[in-house]
């Protein structure tokens, strides 16, 4: 299969049509085998509880092309659980890690020929998401689901990739206190979509969103986790209940332990103290490590490290996610899981 005609320097994150898709379809309390499929369109019930109630969910994460041909899937075990988290919460039925990753490892090899060549920095995104369908009206659970992946090939998510971009506070919250917000549920991101205009209109990467209850912390930074390193080299990074816990945050957060041999702490990030910290990111499967220059709050602007330059510990942990997620960089256990 010859490689798909596309300019893998200049991807940006933007939707491209692949060959092949995954769908699966629920129907009287058990999921069918599920199977490959050339349309990108689904047809589906004007009543369909994903279109009226907000019944769906979905997973973001990517292969990566290695140096030696093989093809990576970055801890999809992790994405499959995260998946179920976000069923068991809008009451969708259950997709097992096995059928998960089984239904990503088929798109991909369909899809080979998408996947940007080792040393781009692009990657194949799958997309796996699960909607509730079927004849309905009443606001409860849907009779039919269905379950699809698909996968397109991206860049980087911020324009600059790996340079410094700026975020400003935004006065709206993504997700109530015991809400929703940690789960990966469309709801959270169509409420997001105008703050996020706001400030991209402000010419910000995107916004920050502090804690519901009191407005006083950090939790998101538009699509992806905040972490920050302390004047003592410390790695710190938001604790609540609204914020999607990040496969990439937690994946961080070992590798500065592990490797960087730094302390780490999941706990409170407070807007007005940033002057602790001498570096910050913003991380994500599609922000990978964006390093965050200054946070606009109000009228005051905070520069971490600088607005132009990646700051050292940034730099490390970048090489050393990247490079195993590239199969670059030995991987702690059970972290990759090879396409064949
Ligand atoms: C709101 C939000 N936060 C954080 C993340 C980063 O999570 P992950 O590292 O699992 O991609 C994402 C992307 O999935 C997201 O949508």
């Amino acid at each position: 299969m010859s490689s798909a005609d596309i300019d893998w320097k200049t991807l940006g994150f933007d939707y491209i049509k692949t060959d092949l898709r995954y769908i699966s379809h629920w129907k009287g309390g058990e999921w069918d085998e599920g199977q490959l499929t050339e349309d990108n369109k689904l047809h589906i019930s004007e009543g369909s509880t994903a279109l009226h109630y907000g019944q769906q969910c979905f997973e973001g994460l990517k292969a990566y092309r290695c140096k030696d041909g093989s093809i990576n899937l970055f801890r999809p075990d992790q994405n499959a659980a995260r998946m179920r988290r976000s069923c068991a919460r809008l009451l969708m039925p259950a997709v097992s890690t096995e059928k998960f990753i089984d239904a990503c490892k088929q798109v991909v090899r369909a899809n080979e020929r998408f996947i940007p060549p080792y040393g781009t920095g692009g990657a194949l995104y799958l997309r796996p998401f699960l909607i509730g369908v079927g004849d309905n009206i009443g606001v409860h659970s849907a009779p039919e689901f269905i379950f699809s992946v698909f996968a397109t090939p991206v860049g980087a998510y911020f324009k600059g990739g790996m340079t410094p971009t700026n975020f400003i506070v935004s006065d709206y919250d993504r997700a109530a206190p015991n809400g929703t917000g940690a789960a990966k549920v469309g709801g959270n991101y169509a409420a997001s979509l105008l703050p996020g205009l706001d400030a991209k209109n402000r010419q910000f990467g995107d916004c920050i969103y502090l804690d519901p209850e009191t407005h006083t912390k950090i939790e998101e930074v538009g699509s992806a986790n905040f972490f920050a390193i302390t004047e003592d080299g410390r790695f710190v990074t938001p604790k609540s209940p609204s914020i999607l816990p990040s496969i990439t945050k937690y994946s961080l957060l070992e590798l500065a332990k592990e490797r960087l041999g730094l302390e780490v702490e999941e706990g409170d990030v407070f807007i007005d103290k940033l002057d602790g910290y001498k570096e910050a990111g913003a991380c994500g499967t599609a922000a990978v490590i964006t390093p965050i220059g200054g946070i606009q709050n109000g009228p005051d602007f905070h520069v971490f490290y600088s607005e132009t330059e990646v700051g050292p510990v940034t730099k490390r942990l970048y090489e050393e996610l990247v490079g195993i997620q590239y199969g670059d960089r030995e991987a702690p256990a059970g972290w990759i899981v090879k396409v064949d």
